[in-house]
């Protein structure tokens, strides 16, 4: 698939702002500070269209990106930031499941792990979430690019075994090295047709 045009039509911190239009929706979701800005700029071959940060926790409005006038790639904010009072924790949690509850246009998760780390709970519980709410979903793993070929692929069993999902479901994945990219764009035309 060719990336034509990106928009970023809105920044929504409330669900009213939620674009209206009939156009599918494929979210990002993932850890603060795993890679969810590199990742949806390389994927859309932009330089710095996603903001990428130093200091985790800064994407906090739901980013709708109106890609090919064709689809909406939405970019949810990151969770687990330690470093953010309960409330705010609370208020993020909210604005994520606020979205995966109103959201009918939602066709498919892209959803973020770093490659080096083991899930966290916050993680399990996201992906039971979208097996119990029937969403599919594919796991992007983060930053393949630090660890060498024979670690990657036992990272990727290992991460598949505390999911408690098959390892083919697993894509590593390096925004530096631009590892991944077309598979995840592969991944992306099959499921924008209605
Ligand atoms: P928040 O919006 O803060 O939740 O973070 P994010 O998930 O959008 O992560 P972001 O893309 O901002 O990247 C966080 C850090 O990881 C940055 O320092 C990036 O340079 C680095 N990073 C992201 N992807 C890769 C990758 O594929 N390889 C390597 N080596 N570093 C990466
Ligand atoms: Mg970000």
């Amino acid at each position: 698939m060719m990336i034509k045009s990106v928009e970023l039509v809105v920044t929504a911190f409330d669900k009213e702002q939620y674009p209206s239009d009939n156009l599918l929706q494929i979210a990002v979701v993932g850890r603060s500070n795993v890679g969810k800005s590199s990742f949806i700029n390389a994927i859309l071959n932009r330089r710095n269209y996603a903001r990428v940060s130093s200091k985790p926790g800064k994407t906090r409005g739901i980013n709708f990106y109106k890609i090919n006038n064709m689809f909406y790639l939405v970019d949810l904010p990151g969770y687990g930031y330690a470093a953010v009072s309960k409330e705010m924790k609370k208020q993020w949690g909210l604005n994520i499941e606020t979205y995966f509850k109103i959201s009918d246009k939602l066709k498919y998760v892209l959803m973020l792990v770093d490659i080096r780390h083991l899930p966290t709970e916050d993680d399990i519980i996201m992906v039971n979430y979208l097996k119990n709410m029937e969403i599919p979903f594919t796991i992007i793993a983060t930053k393949s690019d630090k660890l060498s070929k024979t670690a990657v692929q036992k990272s990727i069993r290992e991460i598949a075994m505390e999911f408690k999902i098959s390892p083919d479901i697993i894509v590593p994945f390096s925004s530096s090295k631009k590892q991944g990219v077309d598979e995840v764009l592969k991944i992306i035309k099959k499921n924008i047709k209605n």
